[in-house]
């Protein structure tokens, strides 16, 4: 697998959940430059993804996409990102038109790649959108395949590598499909909110995909919901707790998740900044053995996940589903390790003493217990 591509869950940010279609190169940039002086690139952060919005409304009349007035010289942003060590994304759509109306590449997907490829682009969101009017009454996985598959070609012969994201929504079990062509990470689900209903449906209910996740091939239950979003309109603090946005960044990193914050950079809080730049809880998601957690527990007050590392230790998230403060106690016998265990709290990167037989986790509403273990000698 040396040659793969994303042998870990790409790391870096998008521009939808806090501008949408109102991002421009400016803004693209300020991340960019937030993301360098905030240090998040020293964790890992490094792919600067723009989503919808970005192209013109038609065509070059040699059939070449061209930007609209928010952008200026892609080449010139994608090396001006490179010269500062970070990556570049872009994103498109197999349909004649994005989700947001600019042009898709249908019928264009080779001269797309190339542009892509000319510009120094280093990550393809490719999103579904109006290829819905293609398929039409089709609805064989091989229809809702082929369009990947055009798009997976047209990357694959250009001269650089470029990660390829599939955002279909999981339509027609696209992890069964997605390394087929190509693919490095896929959508599981449809978009994720700032509440904690969609939080909890969404990454509560990936442990049915644990299988699919491997080096070079993640699940995606897409963007981190942390900091200042907004979608383009009416930025405002994620409405999550606190407590639920370290629920969130503890299971997208169990969850060998690609990790793409979703806010404004510019305004990053210190309580949003540290959460991002843990190292501990970022090396739990890019452990190399690449396996996601498995759901070990599951009540309608408490889940517990487990995920192998390669160092041999288990990193295990204790969550409290419900909205009062609990103290739970997990025995390690129910989790099917061997007593005693040594404990080491993630978030606090600290060893703690643990019961023998048992971890006591004092839990506030919809909040996690962190840790790793490790058989004790
Ligand atoms: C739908 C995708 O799921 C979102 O992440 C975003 O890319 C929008 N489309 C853009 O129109």
């Amino acid at each position: 697998i040396g040659d793969q591509l994303a042998l870990t869950p790409p790391m870096g940010w998008n521009s939808w959940n806090c501008w949408g279609i109102i991002v421009s190169a400016d803004k693209v940039k300020s991340s960019a430059q937030a993301l360098i002086d905030k240090g998040l690139i020293d964790y890992g952060w490094s792919y600067i993804n723009i989503d919808d919005g970005w192209e013109a409304p038609e065509r070059n009349v040699d059939g070449t996409i061209a930007t609209n007035e928010k952008f200026g010289n892609m080449k010139e942003l994608g090396d001006w990102l490179h010269s500062n060590g970070l990556k570049f994304g872009i994103y498109s759509s197999p349909g004649p038109r994005t989700c947001g109306g600019y042009l898709g590449s249908y019928q264009h997907e080779k001269q797309d790649a190339d542009s892509y490829a000319s510009w120094g682009i280093d990550y393809l969101k490719y999103d579904w959108c109006s290829y819905d009017g293609i398929v039409g009454k089709d609805t064989t996985t091989a229809a809702y395949i082929k369009p990947y598959t055009i798009m997976s070609e047209a990357l694959r012969a250009q001269p650089r590598d470029i990660v390829y994201s599939l955002c279909q929504y999981g339509m027609k079990d696209v992890w069964k499909w997605g390394p087929q062509v190509n693919g490095q990470s896929w959508r599981t689900t449809e978009d994720i909110e700032d509440t904690w209903q969609s939080l909890y449906s969404i990454g509560f209910h990936q442990d049915r995909l644990f299988s699919y996740a491997g080096p070079g091939h993640w699940n995606d239950p897409d963007m981190m919901i942390v900091g200042q979003v907004g979608w383009g309109e009416n930025l405002h603090p994620s409405r999550l707790t606190p407590d639920e946005q370290y629920t969130h960044v503890t299971l997208w990193s169990l969850l060998s998740a690609p990790l793409l914050i979703g806010c404004d950079l510019s305004k990053l809080d210190n309580f949003t900044l540290q959460l991002l730049t843990n190292s501990e809880v970022i090396a739990v998601n890019q452990d190399l053995l690449g396996k996601q957690a498995q759901r070990v527990f599951n009540t309608d007050s408490t889940q517990v996940w487990m995920k192998e590392l390669e160092s041999g230790e288990k990193a295990i998230g204790i969550f409290n589903m419900s909205t009062k403060y609990r103290t739970v106690k997990v025995t390690w016998d129910s989790l099917g390790l061997t007593a005693p265990q040594q404990v080491r709290n993630i978030w606090r990167q600290q060893n703690v003493t643990a019961n023998k037989l048992f971890y006591t986790a004092e839990l506030p509403p919809h909040g996690v217990a962190f840790i790793k273990v490790v058989a004790k000698k």
